[in-house]
C-alpha cells in the first residue's frame, strides 16, 4: 500500500497521527488535527531533532543592520486612495496581503476595481476566482468599468485547483493576483475539504512561495467565520504581511477598511468607503457626512473619535425604553456590548442615571465601528439625553449636535484618551463646538451638568 503522503498534527501538541482523530490521542484536546503535508523524508521524521542537530549545513553569515542596504521599494498604485493609505502608501511587490470580511461586504469589488485601475496604469494582473464563473465576473466589473479602472480588461480565471492556479501565476507573471478566495482553492494533495484549516494553510503557503519566486504580489480574498477570523483561529495571520479588514453591515452603505496587521506601514489607518451602484466610492470627508446626517434629537450626540491618524466625528445614538422582560434587553451596534454594560453601570452609581429597568439600545450610525476608549463619554451621554428626553448640543436651525469623547473609570471619573487636541479641532471644524471631554470636565456628573446645561429648554 502506498504511504499516505500527509499527515494528521496537532496544533496543540505537535503530536502527529496518520489519520485523522477528533480527539487528540497525545494531549486529548477536541479538534485540533490538521491535515498537513508529510515531510519528504519520512524515514528520518522520527529522529528528525537528532538528525536536524547533527546534519550541520554550511553556517549562515550574520550582517550589521548597518552593514544592509535597504533599497526604497516602489510601491504599486491601486488607484483607490483609501485602500493605498490602509495599505501605507500602495501595494509593497512580492507581498501577501490577506482582505478579510463577511460575504456580501464588497471584497470582490473592491478588488475588482483595484484590478481594473491597476490593468488602467499598464500593469500585468491575474485575477483567479473559485466561486463565481468568469461570466459572473464580467458582469460585476461592467458596472466597474469607468476611466481609468478598466476593469473589462482584467484577465481572469476561474479555477479552484491551486496546482494550475501557481502553474498560470509562473507562466503569466503577473505583477498583481488576487486569489478570490482563498477558501475555494483546493490544494489536490491534502485530502482535506476546501476551506479547512489544514487547505487554507497549504494552499496560501504555496502562494506565497509561487509569489515571492515570481516577484507577484498576491491579494488573497478571504471570508471571515462567524467568530470574527479568517478561516479558524488565526491560520493565515502570521504567514501574510498584511492583514486588512472589511468591515461594515451588508445592509448599510458604509464601509470600513482597517489594517490588522502591517509588516510595511501602520496599523491604525481606516478608509471609509459607500456602496453604490457603480461600485464602492471612497468618502474622503466622512465627518461632514456623519454630522450632516446627525438629528441631534434626544439620545444622540457626535463622538469625536480617532480613526487611525484621522479626526473622524460620528454619531452616537441611544434609545431607552421601559422592558417588558427580565434581564432587560442590551443592544448595540458599533461598539461592544461589554463596554455598555460599564457605562451603563456607571451611568447608576456616580450619575444616578439608572437604567436598571429599561432596553438599552446604543448604535453608531452608517455602519461604522469604533472600538477605543473614547466612545465611554459618547454613549453615557446619548444613554442620559435619551433617559430624560432632553436633546443635547443646540437646537436649530441649523442643528448643532452636541460633540464629545473621554473614556470612563470605575469610580465616575473621566480619563484622557489620545489626541485630544486633534479630535477638539475636527468638532470646531464642523461647527459643533467645543466638545465635552476629559481636558473640560474631571468625572462624568461634570459632564452630565455641562452637556444638560448647554442643552436647549425641553420643548413642550
Ligand atoms: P461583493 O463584492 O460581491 O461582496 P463579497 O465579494 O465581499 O462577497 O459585493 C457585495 C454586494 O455589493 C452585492 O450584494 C452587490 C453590491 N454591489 C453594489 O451595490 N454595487 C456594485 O457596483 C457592485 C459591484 C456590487
Ligand atoms: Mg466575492
Amino acid at each position: 500500500m502506498a504511504r499516505p503522503s500527509t499527515i494528521h498534527v496537532c496544533s496543540s501538541c505537535g503530536h502527529a497521527e496518520a489519520r485523522w482523530h477528533g480527539q487528540c490521542p497525545g494531549c486529548g484536546e477536541w479538534n485540533t488535527l490538521v491535515e498537513e503535508r508529510a515531510p519528504s523524508t519520512p524515514g528520518r521524521s522520527s529522529s528528525g531533532a537528532a538528525a536536524r542537530r547533527t546534519a550541520a549545513g554550511p553556517a549562515a553569515t550574520p550582517v550589521a543592520l548597518r552593514d544592509v542596504t535597504t533599497a526604497a521599494v516602489a510601491r504599486l498604485s491601486t488607484g483607490i486612495g483609501e485602500l493605498d493609505r490602509v495599505l501605507g502608501g500602495g501595494l509593497v511587490p512580492g507581498s501577501l496581503v490577506l482582505l478579510g470580511g463577511s460575504p456580501g461586504i464588497g471584497k470582490s469589488t473592491l478588488t475588482g476595481m483595484a484590478t481594473g485601475n491597476l490593468v488602467g496604469a499598464g500593469r500585468r494582473t491575474l485575477y483567479v476566482s473559485g466561486e463565481e464563473s468568469a461570466a459572473q465576473i464580467r458582469l460585476r466589473h461592467e458596472r466597474l468599468e469607468t476611466a481609468p479602472c478598466r476593469a473589462l480588461d482584467v484577465p481572469v480565471i476561474a479555477e479552484t485547483d491551486l496546482d494550475a492556479v501557481v502553474a498560470t501565476i509562473e507562466h503569466h507573471r503577473p505583477e498583481v493576483c488576487v486569489i478570490d478566495s482563498v477558501q475555494t482553492l483546493h490544494a489536490p494533495d491534502l485530502t482535506g475539504a476546501p476551506g479547512s484549516v489544514g487547505q487554507v494553510r497549504e494552499v496560501a503557503a504555496r502562494l506565497m512561495r509561487t509569489a515571492k519566486a515570481a516577484g507577484t504580489t498576491v491579494i488573497l480574498v478571504g471570508h471571515v467565520t462567524k467568530e470574527g477570523s479568517i478561516a479558524g483561529p488565526r491560520v493565515l495571520e502570521h504567514l501574510v504581511d498584511c492583514v486588512l479588514q472589511f468591515e461594515g453591515e451588508r445592509e448599510r452603505t458604509y464601509r470600513t477598511l482597517r489594517a490588522l496587521k502591517n509588516r510595511f506601514g501602520s496599523t491604525s489607518e481606516t478608509g471609509v468607503f459607500e456602496m453604490k451602484q457603480g461600485g464602492l466610492v471612497e468618502v474622503l470627508d466622512p465627518s461632514a457626512r456623519f454630522v450632516g446626517e446627525a438629528t441631534g434629537k434626544p439620545g444622540s450626540v457626535v463622538l469625536a473619535a480617532m480613526e487611525g491618524s484621522r479626526p473622524l466625528l460620528v454619531e452616537v445614538q441611544a434609545l431607552v425604553s421601559p422592558s417588558e422582560i427580565v434581564p432587560p434587553r442590551r443592544v448595540v451596534t458599533g461598539i461592544d456590548r461589554n463596554r455598555l454594560a460599564l457605562v451603563l453601570a456607571v451611568l447608576g452609581r456616580h450619575a444616578g442615571v439608572n437604567t436598571g429597568s429599561a432596553d438599552v439600545f446604543v448604535n453608531v450610525v452608517g455602519g461604522v465601528r469604533v472600538d477605543e476608549p473614547g466612545a465611554d463619554l459618547a454613549v453615557a451621554l446619548a444613554v442620559a439625553s435619551a433617559q430624560r428626553g432632553i436633546a443635547l448640543g443646540k437646537s436649530g436651525p441649523p442643528t448643532r449636535p452636541l460633540a464629545c469623547f473621554g473614556e470612563l473609570g470605575l469610580t465616575g471619573e473621566l480619563r484622557t484618551v489620545g489626541h485630544p487636541d486633534r479630535r477638539v479641532e475636527e468638532s470646531e471644524k464642523f461647527g459643533l463646538g467645543d466638545p465635552v471631554h476629559p481636558g473640560t470636565a474631571r468625572t462624568l456628573r461634570h459632564a452630565l451638568k455641562a452637556a444638560f446645561q448647554a442643552a436647549a429648554p425641553v420643548a413642550a
